[in-house]
């Protein structure tokens, strides 16, 4: 089935946020990983909090709280590499499929956006590094509206921004949670399940599953 707007998460589905501890590991030691998933967990955790007290700060803050967090917790990981791995979510890689796809959903006439929970300022140095300007019509960050995804007030920029049925907009996250959000608003919803995780808010399920986002030009 083809859509008309393609929506993407960004961090995650386009972007790798491990790809800044990637960059450092030899210097981050054997707990690289284990750094990388406290920083993410928690990065997202206090969007989720924040969104419920509101209390709104930026994400670009949030992945500076989270990622102090991740170093009191690793501590064989020098605390000095901060710098170096705060710099990397500028430049992340995006994966590989990912501009081969987007050039072929705009070849075919689709409006392409990302959503997501960065700030204006990461999200626009993220797709310049990876070179994705030409591709992408539209970055609608949750700064507009002051709340993090999950909140129906998020998704709803997009649809209020082009004018469209929600059901008409294909979004794609591998973020599964992100995809039970953008189902409940009525978004048509693929879930890019790169790790091969179980399913899970089962009675918020995805239109179609991949592995990548390959197969959505199939
Ligand atoms: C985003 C987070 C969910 O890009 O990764 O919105």
């Amino acid at each position: 089935m083809t859509h008309s707007a393609y929506v993407f998460d960004a961090y995650g589905t386009l972007f790798d946020v491990h790809a800044a501890v990637r960059r450092h590991a030899r210097e981050i030691g054997p707990e690289g990983q284990l750094l990388s998933d406290i920083w993410r967990a928690k990065q997202l955790e206090y969007s989720w909090v924040r969104t419920l007290m509101g209390s709104y700060r930026d994400f670009w803050q949030l992945t500076e709280d989270a990622l102090d967090f991740a170093l009191a917790r690793v501590p064989s990981a020098d605390p000095a590499m901060r710098g170096k791995l705060l710099e990397a979510y500028w430049q992340l890689d995006c994966y590989p499929e990912v501009p081969g796809v987007l050039k072929a959903l705009k070849a075919n006439g689709a409006r392409i956006a990302i959503l997501s929970n960065g700030s204006p300022a990461m999200l626009e140095s993220a797709v310049r590094s990876a070179a994705l300007d030409a591709v992408i019509d539209e970055i609608f960050s949750v700064d507009t509206v002051g709340r993090f995804k999950t909140d129906p007030q998020v998704y709803d920029m997009v649809v209020t921004a082009w004018r469209l049925y929600p059901d008409s907009v294909s979004f794609q996250s591998s973020n599964r949670w992100d995809i039970a959000g953008a189902h409940k608003f009525g978004f048509r919803t693929v879930w890019i399940n790169r790790a091969g995780q179980p399913d899970e808010y089962l009675d918020l399920a995805p239109a179609l599953i991949l592995p990548s986002l390959e197969g959505l030009m199939a």
